[in-house]
């Protein structure tokens, strides 16, 4: 007797969807395990609590499991739980190792099953690192917050003011040691090993920062280390240049955007809860500045790739934004 268990996920709660979504993983499951109808025992199936609009066993029937006994159940709710998904498990007559099914969303979704990257760019302020934050703890991934590493360059660049001319910026990139740890899940960036995580929040290293990623020697040392990180786990880096130069085969894009009064809302708001004085006005003129400054610079500007999807977040709350994101990463498997 063997116990084999499988999950899939379904992009939108629809009967049709869950009629087809059961059908392919027990097809799959049968044909993975070489089981004819009599080996079926039984089929235990679950959905998650956001399909309600057919009950899997009752779709294994249709599919033509009718031939054993069939049960399904929704799951309680769980936090950070795979959304829209349906699990199995079955007991099957026969020996040898069983070979279980995830299919879809479920086979992507799970860092133990497949590596994966999400490549998140936009400019500042548009609620990327919010989004990547959150979405990295759903999927249990790993988040690269990549405009830290450029700030902590630039923080290098403040601290031995240097005239950002050329010459300058390639000796001091040069002496430059940066490393990004983690502890308790959270990104410390660290420049010639001191953990400078929160000095590069400071607002005048954000223009800096802006300055200093023009250079390609910075923006060569910086991305190497970026794809050394993104090599070794599922991950979610977030930049200005992610979908096109650092990881151009990063199987999730997005394009985060908000008109600039919005984002210099956001960024206001963030300013004023770490106690920095702000001025709206003028710091709406230093994001367009920056966002000038990124995008019209000549090595990897700040640009959409191709096949990101576009997100304006203008007028979306962060849980519509990620509801949205999970919506087309599931319609992307
Ligand atoms: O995302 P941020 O505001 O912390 O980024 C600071 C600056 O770093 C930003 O103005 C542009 C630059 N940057 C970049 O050029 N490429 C990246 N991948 C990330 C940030």
């Amino acid at each position: 007797m063997r116990a084999i268990r499988g999950a899939t996920t379904v992009s939108r709660d629809t009967a049709e969807e869950v009629r087809q979504a059961v059908k392919e993983l027990l097809d799959t499951i049968r044909e993975e395990n070489a089981l004819a109808d009599e080996d079926f025992v039984f089929i235990l199936l679950s959905n998650t609590s956001d399909i309600t609009s057919f009950y899997p066993a009752k779709a294994a029937r249709e599919a033509g499991y009718a031939f054993c006994a069939l049960y399904s159940s929704a799951e309680p709710d769980i936090t950070g739980a795979l959304p829209l998904c349906i699990r199995v498990m079955l007991l099957a007559e026969g020996n040898g190792p069983a070979k279980h099914v995830y299919l879809r969303g479920a086979a992507n979704l799970r860092k133990d099953l497949k590596k994966f990257a999400i490549a998140l760019d936009g400019p500042s302020g548009s609620g990327k690192s919010t989004v990547a934050r959150l979405l990295a703890k759903e999927l249990d991934i790993l988040y690269l917050d990549t405009g830290a590493m450029y700030r902590a360059c630039a923080l290098k660049a403040l601290r031995t003011h240097c005239t950002f001319q050329e010459k300058d910026v390639r000796s001091l990139c040069e002496s430059l040691t940066i490393a990004v740890k983690y502890e308790d899940g959270a990104q410390h960036t660290y420049l010639d090993g001191q953990d400078v995580s929160e000095e590069i929040r400071r607002p005048e290293v954000s223009m800096a920062a802006s300055k200093i990623s023009a250079f390609p020697c910075i923006r060569e040392k910086m991305v190497a280390m970026q794809r050394q990180i993104a090599e070794r786990q599922s991950c979610i880096l977030d930049g200005r240049d992610i979908g096109t130069d650092v990881l151009p085969n990063a199987e999730f894009k997005f394009f985060i955007t908000a008109d600039a009064a919005t984002r210099a809302r956001r960024r206001g708001k963030e300013l004023e809860e770490n106690g920095y004085a702000v001025d709206l006005k003028k710091l709406q003129e230093e994001i367009e500045e920056r966002d000038r400054n990124d995008s019209s610079r000549e090595h990897s500007p700040l640009r959409r790739a191709p096949d990101a999807v576009f997100v304006d977040t203008s007028d979306m709350a962060i849980e519509q934004v990620i509801a949205f994101i999970k919506q087309k990463m599931q319609e992307k498997v």
